[in-house]
C-alpha cells in the first residue's frame, strides 16, 4: 500500500537508481512514483548481473602484459623454491648414482635460477615474492607418490626420471613464455637472464632423457622380462 512505502530507498545489495521513475496510479487515482523497493526480484537480479559484468570488464580492461609478466614471474619463483625441495627428495630416492648426480647438479643450477629471478624482479622494480602455483604442487606430489609407491623396485629410477621431466617441461613452458614477454616489453636484461635459465632447463631435460634411455628404462624393462 502507498502508505507503507518508505520515503527513502533502502540499500538492497547495490544502489538501484531508476533513470526515469515510472509513474503509476493507486486505486484512488493519485499519481505515484514506482519506488525502487517495488522492483521485482527479477529486476534486481538482472541489475546485479549487469553491475557485476561491468565491474569485471573494468578490472580486466585495466590489466596488461606487464601484469601477466609479473604474475607469471611470481608463479615460477614459487615453483623454483618448491622444486629445490623436490630435487632434494629425488636425489635422496634415486638408486642409480648417475641419476642422483644429475638431480644434485640441477639442485645447484636451480639455486642460481632463483637468484636470476630475483634480478628480474629487481629489473621491473618489484619485490621478489612467489604466488602459489597449484600446477607445480601437483607435479611434485606425483613425484612423491612415485618415490613412495616404487621404493626399492627396479622401476623406481625410470619413474623418478619421468616425474623430473614433467617438472622440466613445466619450467620450459613458463620460461619460454616469460622470455617472449620480456622481449615484447623491451626488458633486454631480463631476456638474457630468462634465456640462461631456459637453456639449463632444456639441457636438464635432455640429460634426463639420455639417462632414461641408457639406464633407467632398461633396468625397469629387464626386471620385467
Ligand atoms: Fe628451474
Ligand atoms: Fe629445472
Amino acid at each position: 500500500m502507498p502508505s507503507r512505502i518508505p520515503r527513502r530507498a533502502p540499500t538492497i545489495g547495490l544502489r538501484l537508481v531508476p533513470a526515469a521513475p515510472e509513474v503509476w496510479s493507486d486505486p484512488s487515482g493519485r499519481a505515484m512514483t514506482k519506488h525502487p523497493t517495488m522492483l521485482t526480484q527479477a529486476h534486481r537480479n538482472a541489475a546485479e548481473h549487469l553491475f557485476t559484468l561491468s565491474e569485471k570488464d573494468f578490472i580486466m580492461a585495466d590489466k596488461t602484459l606487464d601484469d601477466l609478466f609479473h604474475d607469471t614471474l611470481r608463479d615460477i619463483f614459487y615453483a623454483e623454491k618448491k622444486i629445490l625441495k623436490g630435487l632434494t627428495k629425488m636425489a635422496r630416492a634415486a638408486q642409480l648414482p648417475e641419476l642422483k648426480a644429475a638431480f644434485e647438479k640441477h639442485y645447484d643450477e636451480t639455486e642460481g635460477q632463483v637468484e636470476r629471478l630475483e634480478k628480474v624482479f629487481d629489473i621491473i622494480g618489484k619485490r621478489a615474492r612467489g604466488k602459489t602455483c597449484p600446477a607445480i604442487d601437483g607435479i611434485l606430489e606425483e613425484g612423491d607418490e612415485i618415490a613412495s609407491d616404487y621404493k626399492g623396485t627396479s622401476a623406481l629410477d625410470a619413474g623418478l626420471v619421468s616425474a623430473a621431466q614433467a617438472v622440466e617441461h613445466y619450467e620450459i613452458a613458463r620460461y619460454g613464455t616469460l622470455r617472449r614477454w620480456a622481449q615484447m616489453l623491451g626488458l633486454t636484461d631480463a631476456v638474457s637472464l630468462l634465456e640462461a635459465t631456459l637453456a639449463e632447463e632444456s639441457a636438464t631435460d635432455e640429460a634426463l632423457s639420455a639417462l632414461a634411455e641408457q639406464m633407467a628404462n632398461e633396468k625397469a624393462a629387464d626386471a620385467a622380462a
